[in-house]
């Protein structure tokens, strides 16, 4: 028996193969158990040598049992070791990389353009209160211009701004001149959308004032703006227009040709001289928190912008709507350009 079981513990391939072993040897019903139990059928002066060596047979396969289990269980550690170990020598997976969105990258173009000619960037807030967003920038409730720009109205009362220019009445609460700033934001119109319009678009907006400001500054910034966007020989175009805001009042356009050697005259916003009932607007709501009417007196200028217009033609897409309509195959050619 001896060199029977000394062969299975030798063979057995894994831990539970050797239980199965020591079952079959040293377990309850075990073989030496049950050599054990027939002690009592041996003639008592045979019992006592018998029992002798039976309890050497199981404790050398106890030491058997005992030795194999430590070399199995050596061997099985060793294994998981070797499969569940990091080899930090393989080549990285890549991530699949993000990507700026259109709009956002023409706003960095534009927002960088402004910060070299020492610009403030702020944003501000899409639902806004009918003062701000029509009355305090001279858009009185029976003025014709509200037409212009049909409005989401909100249950309370307030409104998603149709504009920027709130944010030029917001600032100058909170800020004396001189002053310039870009406004980078979302503005919301009621509109039946096509290719060209869409409900939601995006407007920099941007505001300078302090002493003597004049309309060759406007001229002179639109410019360098044009210039930064389309280079040194970018040309601009200022025609008449009326925003109740301004007084003159403009639309500007820019020169601009394509690689492909299409040119045309760009629309790109509309601007103007800040009319004086925008900075009495102004100095009215600062005296009424408390702070110095600081504006009557100022000039600035003012001007608007959308960033849709100019990616459109700058990456050829032809449709507004495929900017918001988070199409894959669109947004999926802005990955990884950052
Ligand atoms: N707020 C005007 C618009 O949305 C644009 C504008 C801004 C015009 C500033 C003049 C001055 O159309």
């Amino acid at each position: 028996m001896r060199e029977e079981a000394l062969q299975a513990i030798a063979d057995a391939p894994d831990l539970p193969a050797l239980q199965a072993v020591k079952t079959r040897y040293v377990g309850k019903n075990g073989l030496i158990t049950k050599e054990l139990g027939s002690l009592g059928k041996l003639p008592p002066e045979e019992r006592k040598a018998r029992g002798a060596e039976i309890n050497a047979l199981r404790q050398s396969i106890e030491a058997a049992l005992a030795e194999r289990e430590a070399v199995l269980k050596r061997e099985a550690l060793d294994a998981r070791l070797a499969s569940e170990a990091i080899d930090v020598t393989l080549p990285g997976l890549p991530l699949p990389a993000g990507g700026l969105h259109p709009i956002n990258r023409v706003f960095e173009d534009l927002t960088a353009i402004y910060e070299r000619m020492g610009y403030a960037v702020i944003e501000g807030p899409e639902v806004e209160d009918e003062h701000h967003n029509f009355e305090a920038l001279n858009v009185p409730w029976y003025h014709p211009a509200r037409d212009l720009q049909d409005t989401f109205w909100l249950e309370d009362g307030r409104l998603l701004r149709t504009h920027t220019s709130p944010m030029q009445v917001r600032y100058m609460v909170e800020h004396e001149p001189p002053l310039k700033i870009v406004v980078r934001g979302k503005v919301y119109r009621y509109e039946a959308t096509d290719a060209t319009h869409e409900a939601m678009f995006h407007q920099l907006e941007g505001l300078v004032v302090g002493d003597g400001i004049s309309m060759a500054d406007l001229k002179g910034t639109i410019a360098e703006m044009a210039r930064g966007l389309y280079g040194p020989g970018a040309k601009v175009r200022f025609q008449p227009s009326y925003y109740p805001f301004v007084e003159p009042g403009a639309d500007f356009a820019v020169w601009w040709e394509n690689p492909r050697g299409e040119s045309k005259w760009l629309e790109l916003g509309g601007c103007g001289m800040v009319h004086p009932s925008v900075f009495k607007a102004v100095d009215d709501l600062r005296e009424a928190a408390g702070k110095p009417r600081v504006y009557e007196g100022k000039t600035g200028f003012a001007f608007g912008l959308g960033p849709e217009r100019i990616a459109m033609l700058k990456y050829g897409i032809p449709d507004i709507r495929y900017f918001y309509a988070n199409d894959p195959r669109v947004l999926g050619q802005f990955r990884g350009e950052l």
